[in-house]
């Protein structure tokens, strides 16, 4: 881990020069990249040029990693070399595609779905300290699903809290936690249920989390609620269009997520990628996602 130093301007004039510590963390999210269907796959060369030319010293994927690593051993294998031809330290959490979500009738969350993940990519839960930060990678995808990992990890949660020892902390993690407000109703498929968001929200708001960044929505977004950030970063794979994602905040743009973290502030932004073609899911839907075009409900129907 490299941390770059740097020093204030005029800093000859200063007796003791004051040097802040700052570091580059990129969030990237929702590649959907598989060996077999390779539809975005050639989104990836222009996002992993980005990232090189970006001199990060974190690299941080939010999930929906692979197109179907929950049920491809290949897609798996293939995302976890790609993901080790990053340069810096490179963390990652699962989505639904890559580990099934609580008790999904075709692709539960299950140990073994689990276990290619951390073979393949690494753990799906994690703390990475960095200056005067503590980064939480959270799986979000353990919610409501009744498993002994779900209680494992948020037992390691709030004792990641209670050790954070004066560090502001930051989330990453895949589903976010609500769309609209804290307090909304159940959303169904596009975020966290009431009962799950209930215990989270506590812990961010009797700790210093400063931000709870997420994927999944395909979409850029920055809202700050009770003095928490909420960012949604954009997937660099494809756009969802209105036929099947219902209408909510942020924007519908490609792309990924700057991070600039100094001792107690961050600064946020959006990173735009050169070179992403503008692909959307509901043009190849059928042979991505065929179990999604089947559904009853449309998507669009489905908060
Ligand atoms: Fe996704
Ligand atoms: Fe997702």
């Amino acid at each position: 881990m490299s941390v770059r130093q740097r020093t204030p301007p005029h800093s000859s004039q200063i007796d003791e020069p004051q040097v802040t510590s700052n570091v580059r963390v990129l969030q990237i999210s929702d590649t959907h990249l598989g060996a077999a269907k390779r539809q975005f796959l050639a989104n990836w060369a222009p996002l992993a040029d980005w990232i090189a030319r970006q001199d990060a010293d974190v690299t941080i994927h939010t999930g929906d990693l692979t197109v179907d690593g929950a049920d491809v051993d290949d897609d798996m294998r293939l995302c976890g070399e790609l993901l080790r031809s990053l340069p810096g330290t490179v963390l990652a959490v699962p989505g639904n595609h890559d580990v099934g979500e609580a008790h999904h009738e075709r692709q539960p969350v299950d140990a073994t779905r689990l276990d290619r993940w951390r073979r393949n990519i690494g753990p799906d839960w994690w703390l990475h300290d960095v200056g005067q930060w503590r980064l939480i990678g959270i799986d979000s995808m353990l919610f409501g699903s009744d498993t002994d990992d779900e209680r494992r990890q948020f037992e390691w949660l709030q004792l990641a809290h209670a050790s954070a020892d004066g560090r502001r902390i930051a989330w990453f993690t895949h589903r976010p936690l609500f769309l609209d407000a804290p307090d909304e109703p159940d959303t169904g498929y596009w975020s966290v249920k009431p009962a799950h968001r209930a215990p989270l929200l506590d812990l961010v708001r009797s700790h210093d989390v400063a931000i709870v960044a997420s994927g999944h929505l395909h979409r850029w977004h920055d809202a700050t609620f009770d003095g928490c950030r909420y960012v949604w970063a954009p997937s660099s794979g494809f756009l969802v269009g209105p036929e099947n994602q219902p209408d909510m905040p942020g924007e519908k743009w490609l792309g990924a997520v700057i991070y600039d973290f100094d001792d107690r502030s961050v600064s946020v932004r959006f990173g735009e990628v050169p070179g992403l073609a503008t692909l959307w899911i509901d043009d190849v839907l059928a042979d991505v996602y065929p179990h999604a075009v089947r559904r009853e409900v449309p998507a669009s129907q489905q908060r």
